[in-house]
Order: C-alpha cells, then sequence, then structure tokens
C-alpha cells in the first residue's frame, strides 16, 4: 500500500467540485467525499469523479445494525469507491457485516477503515454524556483492536496516534490521518495538528487534508507540496 495525499473534497455542490478538479491538469488527487457533498448529489457523483481516473474515499460513517451496514456497504462496493468507512461504535459484528458486504463475488473489495472516537469528542463529554468512564486514548486503542479483529484495514486517528495505532495493530494495519497544516499556515478549527513531513516521520499511511489544498491560491502548488514532503 503506497502512501498518498487523499484530497477533502468539502464542497457544497458537483459544480463547485469539478471546477476544483478541472485545475489539476498533470495528476489526479485521491479524491475524499464526505456526506455533505454525497447527500446533496447522490451515487452520480462518485461515478462521475471515479470516471475522471481519481481515487474515492467515501467519507459516510456508517453506524446501524450488521444487516443494514452489510446490506448498504454491498451498495457502495458496487460504486467501485476504494476506501469507505465506519464508527467501529458499531460493535464487532457490526464490522464484520460491513466486510462481508464490501466483499465481491472475486473476492476483491474496498479498503474499509473506522472511525474510532470522534475528535469532537474529548475525555469529559466521554465520561459525562457517554458514561464511558476510561482514558480516552484507551478506548481509541481497543477500538482500532477491534477494528483489526473484525478484519478491517485501518482506522481514521490523528497523526499523533499513528504511531501506537501501528504499534498495537501492526505495521500493514492502515492509519489514515486529518489534521494536517502546513507550518507556515492557519489552523482554522483544527486543534492537534501535524505538517505533512512530521506525519510522515510519525508513519501515517495517507494524510487527508481539506483547506490547506481547496483554500489555497495555487491549489496545484500547495497540493504538489504536501506531496513532496509526505509521499517524497
Ligand atoms: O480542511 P481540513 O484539512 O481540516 O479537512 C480535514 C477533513 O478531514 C475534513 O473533511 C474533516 O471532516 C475530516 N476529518 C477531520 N477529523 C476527523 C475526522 C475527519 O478533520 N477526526
Amino acid at each position: 500500500m503506497g502512501k498518498d495525499v487523499i484530497v477533502a473534497c468539502d464542497f457544497a455542490t458537483a459544480e463547485q467540485t469539478y471546477a476544483f478538479l478541472d485545475k489539476f491538469t498533470d495528476e489526479k488527487p485521491f479524491v475524499k467525499i464526505g456526506m455533505e457533498l454525497f447527500y446533496a448529489e447522490g451515487p452520480a457523483i462518485v461515478r462521475a469523479i471515479k470516471a475522471r481516473g481519481h481515487k474515492v474515499f467515501l467519507d459516510l460513517k456508517l453506524h446501524d445494525i450488521p444487516n443494514t451496514v452489510k446490506k448498504a456497504m454491498a451498495v457502495l462496493s458496487g460504486l467501485d469507491v476504494d476506501i469507505c468507512n465506519l464508527h467501529a461504535a458499531g460493535g464487532l459484528d457490526m464490522m464484520r457485516g460491513a466486510v462481508e458486504g464490501l466483499t465481491r463475488p472475486d473476492g476483491s473489495r474496498p479498503l474499509l477503515i473506522a472511525v474510532t472516537q470522534l475528535t469532537s469528542i474529548d475525555q469529559q463529554r466521554m465520561e459525562k454524556e457517554l458514561l464511558i468512564d476510561r482514558p480516552l486514548e484507551e478506548v481509541v486503542m481497543q477500538y482500532a483492536a477491534n477494528a483489526r479483529t473484525a478484519g478491517l484495514d485501518g482506522v481514521v486517528c490523528s497523526p499523533l496516534e499513528a504511531g501506537r495505532v501501528h504499534e498495537a495493530c501492526g505495521g500493514e494495519f492502515l492509519t489514515v490521518t486529518p489534521g494536517i497544516r502546513f507550518a507556515d499556515g492557519a489552523s482554522g478549527d483544527q486543534q492537534r495538528v501535524t505538517t505533512p513531513a512530521r506525519a510522515r516521520e510519525i508513519g501515517s499511511d495517507y494524510i487527508v487534508v481539506g483547506r490547506p489544498i481547496t483554500g489555497a491560491e495555487d491549489s496545484v502548488a500547495a497540493y504538489r507540496r504536501c506531496v513532496a514532503d509526505f509521499v517524497g
């Protein structure tokens, strides 16, 4: 599995997304499509971006009973996405069902990764609202271990956690890490940020980069800078 930069296309419409992707004439970045764009444009946006030659990470974070998630994943597999995801909080059976649903008759399937705890959940919220009375980091590592046990390929995590996840779950277990900023850029609403070069040192497999590329004056140059710093 090669390291790559995934561009978070957090746009509201297909037009805005295509206008952004049209800037790239020499390369085909790996694209992340999130809930906003998918719910606005439907499966057609995935087919269109795939047809343009991009790999797609469909970030829909599924979480439901095992049978429902299994059937939904079978639909996403048919869309030929390259990576999709779910919430590890759905449990082992849900994750096993997801793997089953994604697997095509020829045995191939998209990569499947798990969200452990959302970065919007901190220790206090976890204890007071969710009544989970354990250290957050322990919960993240337990959810990552569950994802591995269920046969998933990796987790979404902070780049700062990527090293520990690899230690606990093995070097081949993928870490996909948002929260990336250039050292000379604004951090925006991201609290714990890392540069592409540091994410590479820590051992992230994929970095997910949104605004530092989509909001840059020269998005292609910003993308190339990320690739140079992270992939080399
Ligand atoms: O613009 P920015 O680089 O902050 O975008 C990061 C992307 O990664 C967004 O699409 C955001 O929703 C996603 N993400 C995140 N933190 C997580 C999980 C996903 O920033 N823990």
